[in-house]
C-alpha cells in the first residue's frame, strides 16, 4: 500500500471495518460502565488512529472512541475517576486531519509518530494501578508492536486489555517474503497490504514467539497456524487471548482476526459473547459453522465441555473458567447458555455434582442458579466413572 492509498484507505469506510467497529463498541459500552465505577486512572490507547472521521462522513476509531468514554464518563458516579484517550497517528496529513477532528475534547491528546516506538515509553509513564485498553489496528502487521508481552509484563500493576486487528494473511505473506518465497504472491490483496519495511527473522521471531513461521509455505493451514502463534505468544501475558476470524465475503478467505487480549474473567467471557454475535453464525441450530468457518455439530461440541471438568477427588472449577477454558480449546462455537444447558441436565442426571456459594436462599431452600457474581459462586465437579 503506498502513501496516497493510505489517504485512499479513509475515503470510504468498508463493510469488514464496520465489523471491527461493532466489536469494538459492544464491548466498551459495558466495559467502560464497570471501570469508571472502580477505576482512580483510565487510558485508552488507540496505536493506529487513522484521522478520526473517514470522508463519507462514518466515524472511524477516535470518534467511536471518545462518543464511548464520553458517554461513560458523564453517567458514572464515581466523581474521582479521570481518563485520557491517546490517539496516535505516523502519517503527517492524517495527523492533522484527527487533530482538527477531536480538537474540542481537552481529555484527548493526539501524538505523530510511531506507535511501535512511542509505546514502551507510553506503557511505561502511566499512572500506577491504572485501568487501560490498548487497540492495535493497523495495515498489514507494519507498525504492530513486537515487544508487547515483555511491555505488558513489565507492568502488571495495570489492568490491561488489548483488541487486536491482526492481519494473518498479511503476516503469511511477510513470513514468504523473509523467506525469499515468491510463489504466494497472487494469493494476497494488494489493497490491504502494506509491506512491513523493518521485518526481519527476529522480529517474527518476536512477534509470533516461535521459528515455526519458518516451515508453514504451503500449508493449508498457515493463516490460522500463525494467528494461534500470535495468540499463544500473547498467552505469556494474558490469561485469557480469543481470537475472531473476519472473513472475506467474496472468497471467504480470512482477511484479517480480531485478537482480545485480558487477564480479567468478566471480560473475557462479555467479549465471547460479543464475538459469537458479531459472527454470521450465531443462529441456533443443531449444525452450524463455528468463527473458523468450520461445520460442527454444535450438540458434540457442547459434550465435550465436560472434558474441561475435574473429577470428585480433584479440586472443584468454577463455572466461568469452565466456560473460558472451553472457548480457548474449542474455540467460540456455541453461547455459554448453550453450555449451561448442557450443565444443568447433566446436574438433573445426578452425573455431576454442582456446589453453590450461598448454598441456601434466604427462605432456607437449597440455590439451584447458574450465574456467578461477587456474592455468588458455582463450583462443578464430575462424579467419578462419567
Ligand atoms: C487501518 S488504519 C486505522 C483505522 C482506524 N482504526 C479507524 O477505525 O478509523 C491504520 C492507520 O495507522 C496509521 N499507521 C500506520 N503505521 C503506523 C505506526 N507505526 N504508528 C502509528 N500509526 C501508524 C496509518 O497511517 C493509518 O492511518
Amino acid at each position: 500500500m503506498k502513501s496516497k492509498s493510505v489517504i485512499d484507505f479513509f475515503m470510504q469506510k468498508r463493510g469488514w471495518s464496520e465489523v471491527k467497529d461493532l466489536l469494538l463498541s459492544w464491548y466498551l459500552t459495558p466495559y467502560l460502565a464497570k471501570v469508571f465505577s472502580v477505576a482512580k486512572n483510565f487510558y485508552f490507547i488507540d496505536g493506529f488512529s487513522g484521522p478520526g472521521l473517514f470522508d463519507d462522513g462514518k466515524k472511524g476509531s477516535p470518534e467511536i472512541e471518545n462518543d464511548l468514554i464520553k458517554k461513560a464518563y458523564e453517567s458514572t458516579n464515581n466523581s474521582t475517576v479521570k481518563y485520557s484517550l491517546i490517539c496516535v497517528e505516523k502519517n503527517k496529513i492524517l495527523f492533522d486531519r484527527l487533530t482538527n477532528n477531536l480538537k474540542e475534547n481537552k481529555n484527548v491528546k493526539c501524538i505523530n509518530d510511531d506507535i511501535e516506538l512511542l509505546l514502551p515509553n507510553l506503557i511505561q509513564n502511566l499512572e500506577k494501578n491504572s485501568f487501560v485498553f490498548i487497540y492495535l489496528d493497523p495495515f498489514g502487521i507494519n507498525g504492530l508492536p513486537s515487544n508487547l508481552i515483555t511491555l505488558c509484563n513489565a507492568r502488571k500493576d495495570l489492568k490491561i486489555e488489548l483488541l487486536i486487528n491482526f492481519n494473518s494473511s498479511g503476516c503469511y505473506r511477510e513470513c514468504m517474503r523473509l523467506l525469499g518465497n515468491t510463489a504466494y504472491n497472487d494469493f494476497f490483496d494488494e489493497n490491504e497490504y502494506l509491506s512491513d519495511k523493518n521485518s526481519s527473522h527476529e522480529r517474527m521471531n518476536c512477534l509470533l514467539g516461535t521459528k515455526k513461521w519458518t516451515d508453514v509455505a504451503g500449508d493449508a493451514k498457515a493463516e490460522y497456524l500463525l494467528s494461534q502463534y500470535f495468540s499463544d505468544n500473547l498467552r505469556k501475558a494474558f490469561k485469557y487471548v480469543l481470537n475472531m476470524p473476519i472473513r472475506n465475503i467474496k472468497n471467504d478467505m480470512v482477511k484479517y482476526r480480531m485478537i482480545f487480549c485480558s487477564n480479567n474473567i468478566d471480560g473475557a467471557l462479555l467479549m465471547a459473547d460479543n464475538m459469537l454475535r458479531r459472527s454470521n453464525n450465531a443462529k441456533n441450530s443443531l449444525f452450524s459453522l463455528d468463527i473458523e468457518g468450520n461445520i460442527v455439530d454444535v450438540t458434540k461440541e457442547v459434550e465435550t465441555i465436560l472434558d474441561f471438568v475435574p473429577n470428585t477427588n480433584e479440586n472443584p472449577i468454577r463455572l466461568n473458567q469452565l466456560i473460558l477454558s472451553f472457548y480457548e480449546k474449542k474455540g467460540v462455537v456455541c453461547s455459554p447458555k448453550d453450555l449451561i444447558d448442557y450443565l444443568k441436565m447433566k446436574e438433573r442426571n445426578n452425573e455431576i455434582v454442582v456446589i453453590r456459594y450461598p448454598e441456601r436462599s434466604a427462605k432456607g431452600k437449597f440455590t439451584t442458579f447458574w450465574s456467578e457474581s461477587n456474592k455468588k459462586t458455582v463450583k462443578i465437579l464430575k462424579k467419578i466413572g462419567i
